[in-house]
């Protein structure tokens, strides 16, 4: 049922994309600064508008890069003069790189000095990006580009690249939070089928304003929490969406979750780097859930949450190459929550490094609910200075009055190999709290090695109810993995995934 990408071949895109671009340069006659007011072509698959109007709003038209100009190396030698062959017309410089079409914000009226509104210029440069292959929108590096909460749809053509090369950043804070936008979400990409963020700009989230909301924890008068909604934005969602690829770009301060994934497939996130300070809540770095094959690789993330949290329905996850702390570390759930069935499987997360933080490796699931976490690798994980490194929860709760269900998110098949490194002495380094009715089975454990970051060994790690097996001594050592499986599991109980 994983059927495999196939990729169109960069030449065909290249030579699609030269036909279409004139499409659009035909086409432009909604490249207007007013926004379009309910004509139905805008951003549609309307093909070859006939009606070229000659104006060239679109940017950069047609001004390849310095080194594009260049004729490319040549691969065969020129035939000896004299020979008296005519060569193969060497001197015909070969067809340059179809440049992609660049839809530049500002060519659409966007000011880019940080206090202005550049919303209706985004929404207008998406569309005309939208409706060509490999089209291009270009936040430029030379501004501040603020905008409110925008929802960027597809379908597009496929090849779609939203770069932001400049700052963008919604508005500062609640306040200035337009009060019809949704209060949930910032940017949300869509509908969308190959698709890529990316750039060497910033996303900046102005999110200080959203986390000393006094219904944020201990935000009220005097450390206090007040009730209330306290809905805040998550900075970037990707939504019902599949190939996207997120790459390159610096992300900060973001007032709630950074990044979100849910209903995707095929995701790429390669060399983020993402940013908020320890004490800044739920600002977790990346979000996944009811998504698939996702690969995230090479990034940094600092914040006050959760580093990379999964969520339900998530599948074949590699993770690897991940630098997180301060923050609560990696976490898959919480999960099964109110009794719902939830499913996670297939993710390995591999070369990671963790540091000061709350948590390491985290499992935790409620009391209650259905379903299994299944196939999880942890593979060479650094830890530095962190509480709870290993940690599996089924026993989570909020308020400490939870009680003890009958069922639970079933936990098997998790392995622990080539974990090392210093934990805050404050908790014990390795925590397995399984359910009595649903123990944690298949833990496989090798090459663990823990150590106080300062302070007394802490030598009676937690265990309760986990069944597995250690491969080589674990330090600090582990005397409750149980072998085999427990009687209760020997009856199928009602956990199956899909
Ligand atoms: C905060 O605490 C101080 C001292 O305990 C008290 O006098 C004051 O009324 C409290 N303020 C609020 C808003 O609860
Ligand atoms: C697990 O996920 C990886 C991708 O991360 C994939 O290559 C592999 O086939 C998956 N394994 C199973 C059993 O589905
Ligand atoms: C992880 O980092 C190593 C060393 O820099 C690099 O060789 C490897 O390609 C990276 N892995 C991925 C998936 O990018
Ligand atoms: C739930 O079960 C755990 C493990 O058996 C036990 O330590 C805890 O006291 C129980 N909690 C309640 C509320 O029954
Ligand atoms: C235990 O889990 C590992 C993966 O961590 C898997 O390869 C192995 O087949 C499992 N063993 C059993 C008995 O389920
Ligand atoms: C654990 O792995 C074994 C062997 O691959 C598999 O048969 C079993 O279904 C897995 N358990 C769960 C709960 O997925």
């Amino acid at each position: 049922m994983r059927a495999a990408s196939s990729r169109p071949s960069l030449m065909v895109l290249t030579l699609v994309l030269a036909a279409l671009c004139v499409v659009v340069v035909d086409g432009r006659n909604h490249i207007h600064k007013q926004k379009p007011h309910g004509h139905g072509g805008v951003g549609g698959r309307h093909n070859k508008a006939s009606g070229a109007n000659g104006a060239t709003v679109v940017s950069s038209p047609a001004v390849p890069p310095e080194d594009a100009d260049e004729p490319p190396p040549l691969l065969v030698p020129p035939p000896p003069i004299g020979t008296g062959i005519v060569p193969s017309d060497p001197a015909t410089p070969t067809q340059p790189e179809q440049q992609p079409c660049v839809f530049d914000v500002r060519a659409f009226g966007a000011a880019g000095e940080s206090t202005a509104d550049d919303t209706d210029a985004f929404r207008a440069a998406w569309s005309a990006a939208c409706a060509v292959q490999s089209g291009v929108l270009l936040v430029p590096s030379d501004g501040t580009f603020t905008i409110a909460s925008t929802t960027f749809s597809g379908p597009c053509q496929p090849g779609l690249v939203f770069q932001v090369d400049g700052v963008l950043m919604p508005p500062d804070g609640p306040d200035c939070w337009p009060p019809s936008d949704n209060r949930r979400q910032w940017l949300v990409f869509s509908n969308l089928d190959g698709m890529t963020l990316r750039g060497a700009g910033t996303i900046e989230g102005n999110g200080e304003e959203w986390w000393n909301l006094p219904c944020k924890p201990h935000r009220g008068p005097n450390g206090s929490t007040l009730h209330g909604p306290c809905d805040s934005p998550t900075l970037i969602r990707f939504f019902m969406s599949r190939n996207l690829v997120v790459e390159g770009l610096r992300v900060e301060n973001s007032p709630e979750f950074h990044f979100r994934f849910d209903g995707c497939s095929d995701v790429l996130v390669d060399g983020l780097f993402i940013s908020a300070p320890a004490n800044s809540p739920n600002t977790d770095g990346i979000h996944v859930e009811n998504t698939e094959r996702v690969r995230i690789y090479n990034s940094k993330i600092s914040n006050g949450d959760d580093c990379i949290s999964i969520g339900t329905g998530s599948y074949d996850l590699d993770i690897q190459n991940i630098s997180c702390g301060p923050g609560h570390g990696i976490s898959i759930g919480s999960l099964g929550v109110h009794n719902s069935q939830a499913c996670v499987a297939n993710v390995t997360v591999r070369n990671a490094v963790i540091r000061n933080s709350d948590n390491g490796l985290r499992i935790k699931t409620w009391q209650g609910g259905a379903g299994s976490v299944s196939g999880i690798a942890f593979d060479g994980v650094l830890m530095e200075n962190v509480r709870n490194c290993i940690i599996i929860d089924q026993y989570y709760c909020l308020d400490k009055r939870c009680m003890n269900a009958s069922t639970a998110v079933r936990v098997a098949n998790v392995s622990y190999s080539n974990v090392r490194g210093s934990y805050d002495v404050r908790s014990a380094p390795i925590h397995f709290a399984c359910s009595d009715a649903v123990p944690c089975t298949n833990v496989t454990m090798s090459e663990v090695e823990l150590l106080p970051f300062s302070g007394e060994l802490v030598d009676d790690p937690f265990c309760w109810s986990a069944y597995g097996v250690q491969q080589t001594p674990t330090i600090p050592p582990i005397s409750c993995l149980q072998d085999g499986l427990p009687e209760s599991l020997l009856d199928d109980l009602d956990l199956k995934c899909p």
